[in-house]
C-alpha cells in the first residue's frame, strides 16, 4: 500500500500506463549517500523540535525531494545569510559540487530509498545552544572605533532585524579597508556565527563601519597564537584549548573544527 501511494505520487497526473514500474535510474540512494549528507549539512536545523521540519528519515525527506534539489542548487540551503567572497569563513557549510551532484542524481534518478543495511547511526541529538558568552567579546552598534587592539576571530549578528542586508568593514588606522561581513537577507532563525578562517589583527584606532544603529553585532576575540610551536602537546593544552580555533590558527583549506559556535 505504501509503495503504491509512493508510485502514485511520483507519477503525478501521468496516465496509468506509466504506473506499471518505478523508474530508478541512479545508484545513489537515501540510505547510503543522501542520509549522510543530510546528517552532515542539514540535520542541525532539520530535526524534530528544530527550527525547521525534520528531514532525518526517508519518509520525512521523500516528499521534499524536489524542493531539496531546488534549495541546494539555488544555494538557499543550508542558509548562510551573507554574500560569499566578502570575508573568508571557516564554518561555511555550503555543499561541495560533488554533494550537489549526489542530490541531483538522486532526485532525477527516481528518489530511491536503498537498503536499511546501508543506514548510518542516527545523528546524536544536537542541542543548539547559543554560543556561550566569552570573555572579551565586543558588541558593536553603529560605527565604532576600537580603543585597543583586538584579535578578531568571528562575528555574530546579535540583534539584527529579519532579512537584514548590510556590509561591515574595518577601516584600519593606516587607511586600508578590510572586508568583514556582508549580511544579505540574514534571518535570526538561521542564527549562526561567522568564524574567520584566519584571525584578523585590528590595531587600536580601527573603525568598524556599517553596523546600523538599530542592530548589534558581536565581535568574537581570538586567542593569540603561542609564541613557539615547538612545545610538546601537553604544554600546549591548557590555556589554548578552550576553543577549537584557539592557538592553532587553522590554515586555509582545512575544514572547520566541528561543533562550537554553530
Ligand atoms: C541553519 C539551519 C538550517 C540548515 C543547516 C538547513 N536548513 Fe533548510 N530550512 C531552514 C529553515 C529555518 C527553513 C524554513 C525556511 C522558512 O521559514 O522560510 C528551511 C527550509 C527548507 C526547505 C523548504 C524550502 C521551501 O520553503 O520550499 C528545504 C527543502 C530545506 N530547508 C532543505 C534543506 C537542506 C537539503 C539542507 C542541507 C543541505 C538544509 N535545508 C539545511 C533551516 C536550515
Amino acid at each position: 500500500m505504501k509503495r503504491w501511494l509512493l508510485i502514485l505520487s511520483l507519477a503525478g497526473n501521468v496516465g496509468p500506463a506509466l504506473l506499471a514500474h518505478d523508474v530508478i535510474t541512479t545508484r545513489i540512494t537515501w540510505d547510503r549517500e543522501i542520509v549522510r549528507l543530510i546528517n552532515d549539512r542539514c540535520a542541525s536545523c532539520h530535526h524534530p523540535d528544530g527550527p525547521a521540519f525534520s528531514l532525518l528519515t526517508y519518509s520525512e525527506g521523500r516528499p521534499w525531494a524536489v524542493a531539496i534539489k531546488e534549495e541546494v542548487l539555488a544555494r538557499r540551503m543550508p542558509p548562510w545569510g551573507a554574500v560569499k567572497g566578502f570575508g573568508d569563513f571557516r564554518n561555511d557549510q555550503a555543499l561541495t559540487p560533488e554533494q550537489l551532484e549526489l542530490v541531483v542524481s538522486w532526485v532525477d534518478g527516481g528518489v530511491p530509498e536503498g537498503e536499511d543495511k546501508d543506514l548510518p547511526q542516527p545523528p546524536k541529538a544536537s542541542s543548539e545552544t547559543p554560543p556561550a558568552r566569552q570573555h572579551g567579546e565586543l558588541a558593536v552598534s553603529g560605527d565604532t572605533t576600537l580603543k585597543r587592539a583586538f584579535l578578531l576571530d568571528g562575528l555574530v549578528p546579535a540583534t539584527v532585524p529579519d532579512d537584514a542586508s548590510f556590509q561591515i568593514t574595518a577601516q584600519l588606522p593606516d587607511g586600508s579597508l578590510e572586508p568583514l561581513l556582508w549580511l544579505s537577507h540574514y534571518r535570526t532563525k538561521f542564527g549562526h556565527a561567522f568564524l574567520l578562517r584566519m584571525p584578523l589583527q585590528l590595531p587600536a584606532g580601527t573603525v568598524i563601519r556599517g553596523v546600523p544603529k538599530d542592530s548589534t553585532v558581536t565581535l568574537l576575540p581570538g586567542v593569540p597564537a603561542p609564541a613557539t610551536t615547538a612545545l610538546s602537546p601537553e604544554h600546549q593544552s591548557a590555556p589554548y584549548s578552550q576553543r577549537p580555533s584557539a592557538g592553532t590558527a587553522p590554515t586555509p583549506g582545512t575544514p572547520a573544527p566541528a561543533g562550537i559556535l554553530k
